[in-house]
């Protein structure tokens, strides 16, 4: 636990170093709430322990340096060698524990009625969204969630293992090829919040990241609404270059023919944050390039470059694609 506790600590400074990265210091879900008073707990609970020892430390050698017999030395380190570090830890485990059941309170989740399926892939996410009406909604590398509503998330992989962390939301949870974990979270404050791959998943494993957006519950009904049904400008001029040069044998994109499934689903790429799975911003020229050289941005992801096509045609199809609002 202390290694562990140290290593997230050190983290979670460093995290909130970082000007305008949302820190799990400053939640704005219930969760990271729940995690950051246990943080706080610790490390001043730590705090205080520390300056104990460290003014013992100095009593015994500025203050009093006389030698100490054996029977109170054996009971300074009964006491404080043993009893009180059993005492702390206990005492600490049993706090962790107590809050553990509040963190993961998945009953609450399901009547809620919205779930979100979330697979991670190499170097990006697959998003689904299974609201308790209406079908299932697919989408990619952001998502949307409402404001003081519990969501239930479930966290697949199709590769190797990923990790799916929304700081100031909540704690971090595994994907796993092969298992299905669960995770519920409850945004408190409407905000866009980027949320890393918490897990070594490869080359890109640092350019691997989302954006997730908490929205007040109407505007993120309205908003799910226009997902489920394809972007309007889906029939036009860089959408047939989109098809002619294959990109839908990977890619998805709702009203068209593009239906592939082996890279993001693309319907609405233009009403997204970021674009490359919270890496760019959303922008023509970001979109371009990326479709121009991947691998530049994205060292080891799948998709191959089209630099060999005319630069005329991708700024067109990266026009089309911004427009799919
Ligand atoms: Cu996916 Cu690290």
């Amino acid at each position: 636990m202390g290694p562990y506790f140290s290593l997230t600590a050190a983290s979670l400074l460093l995290a909130s170093g970082f000007a305008g990265v949302p820190s799990a210091l400053e939640p704005a879900g219930e969760e990271a709430q729940q995690i950051a008073v246990l943080f706080w707990v610790m490390l001043s609970g730590g705090a205080v322990i520390w300056l104990g020892v460290v003014g013992l430390l100095l009593h015994s050698a500025l203050f009093n340096r006389r030698v100490l017999n054996e029977r109170s030395a054996s009971r300074i380190i009964l006491w404080g060698g043993v009893i009180f570090p059993s005492v702390t830890l206990c005492a600490l485990l049993a706090y962790a524990l107590w809050l553990m059941p509040g963190l993961r309170p998945f009953a609450q989740a399901s009547s809620a009625g919205l779930r979100i399926e979330i697979t991670g892939k190499q170097f990006w996410w697959e998003i689904v969204y299974h609201p308790s009406q209406g079908p299932p909604v697919a989408s990619a590398n952001e998502i949307r969630l409402p404001v003081g509503e519990r969501v239930e998330l479930t966290l697949k992989s199709a590769d190797v293992i990923h990790s799916f962390w929304i700081p100031p939301l909540g704690g971090k949870m595994d994907m796993i090829p092969g298992r299905t974990n669960r995770l519920s979270l409850m945004a408190t404050k409407p905000g866009v919040f980027r949320g890393p791959c918490a897990e070594y998943c490869g080359t890109s494993h640092a350019l691997m990241a989302f954006s997730a957006v908490a929205m007040e519950p109407d505007k993120f009904r309205s908003w799910l609404a226009a997902q489920a049904i394809p972007a309007e400008r889906a029939g036009a001029g860089g959408g047939a270059l989109f098809l002619r040069h294959g990109c839908g044998s990977c890619h998805f994109v709702a009203g068209t023919d593009a239906r592939g499934t082996i890279g993001p689903d693309l319907s609405h790429l233009g009403s997204r944050v970021t674009v490359g799975a919270g890496i760019l911003p959303n922008t023509e020229d970001a979109i371009a390039r990326f479709i121009a050289r991947p691998e530049r941005i994205k060292p080891g992801s799948s998709m191959p470059a089209f630099d060999m096509l005319p630069p005329d045609d991708i700024r067109a199809m990266a026009v089309w694609l911004r427009g799919l609002q």
